[in-house]
């Protein structure tokens, strides 16, 4: 569990990532590109003094998580159901929030976003010490099916960690059945996914995402140097594609791919909802406490 220093730091990282989930909103508009929009949001994280828990990822209505773009992405926002999912660490100390917003002109996604919201609220007043992880999967579900939706079922929020973003406990969005409990002052994110289809996601094409798995020795000169920086700059948390190649340039992918070859890296891809169905996400870390405490309100 986390210490009272720890918690500090993580209660300032917090509030870090909630003045950049306000900013994120303002800029999430039709017309901005993904790349410009997870750069300008990255960019305002280190104006701030933190650093990405992981990249700013987005995920465009049916894909629900783990997509942040290439430099050479072209989409642009439209009529789209966007999520934004981010986080800001302090000295290692991960948090982790995302939002959906309804770029579409006749706002045809607000009820499932209202009801998203509404089961993560839910979900929260049950973050206190000694709550069976099964029963805030259970409570997310009663209210995202009451109004005639699914919610994501491999999908979960989870225990957090100093390095570690998805650390320990998992904490599932349906009654799976796991009486694991809740315990004071670990540091949890819980995020309920919705969708109109049939709530499960399965793997789409490659993300931009990536995280150092393990040390390992790398003969290629290049391909070291640019995992001495990953692992001087991100340790174990999740970095972007984009943030290698504006260091080191197109040689930089080309050694990320090689490190990815060699196990010493491992690749992400996006996850997409199996019937191809829109899909909404709200995530905010939280302090157990007998009053849960909302770190990146
Ligand atoms: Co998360």
């Amino acid at each position: 569990m986390a210490t009272e220093e720890q918690i500090e730091k993580w209660r300032e990282a917090g509030k870090i990532a909630s003045e950049v989930k306000k900013f994120a909103r303002s800029k999430a508009k039709k017309g901005i590109s993904i790349v410009e929009l997870a750069d300008t949001i990255e960019a305002r994280i280190a104006e701030l003094g933190g650093k990405p828990s992981f990249p700013v990822n987005i995920g465009i209505n049916e894909k629900a998580a783990h997509y942040t773009p290439f430099h050479d992405d072209k989409t642009v926002l439209g009529e789209d159901l966007v999520k934004i999912d981010q986080g800001v660490a302090l000295d290692g100390f991960p948090t982790d929030t995302a939002f959906t917003l309804d770029l579409t002109s006749d706002k045809r996604h607000a009820k499932i976003i209202e009801v998203t919201e509404k089961a993560l609220k839910e979900a929260i007043k049950l973050a206190r010490p000694g709550t069976p992880v099964r029963e805030i999967g259970g409570k997310v579900h009663e209210v995202i099916t009451a109004a005639g939706f699914s919610p994501i079922r491999n999908l979960s929020g989870h225990e957090i960690m100093r390095n570690k973003i998805h650390a320990g406990l998992s904490i599932p969005n349906y009654d799976n059945g796991n009486g694991s409990k809740l315990e004071e002052n670990m540091i949890i994110a819980l995020e309920p996914f919705a969708t109109t289809g049939e709530g499960l996601v399965k793997e789409g094409k490659e993300s931009g995402d990536f995280a150092l798995i393990e040390k390992k020795p790398i003969r290629d000169a290049r391909a070291r140097e640019v995992f001495i920086f990953i692992e001087k700059e991100f340790s174990t948390l999740p970095f972007a594609g984009r943030w290698i190649y504006k260091k080191f340039g197109r040689r930089g992918l080309h050694s990320l791919r090689l490190l990815v070859r060699e196990g010493a890296v491992r690749n992400y891809n996006e996850l997409i909802e199996v019937s191809k169905q829109p899909t909404t996400h709200f995530e905010q870390t939280i302090l157990v406490k007998d009053k849960p405490e909302v770190l990146t309100e």
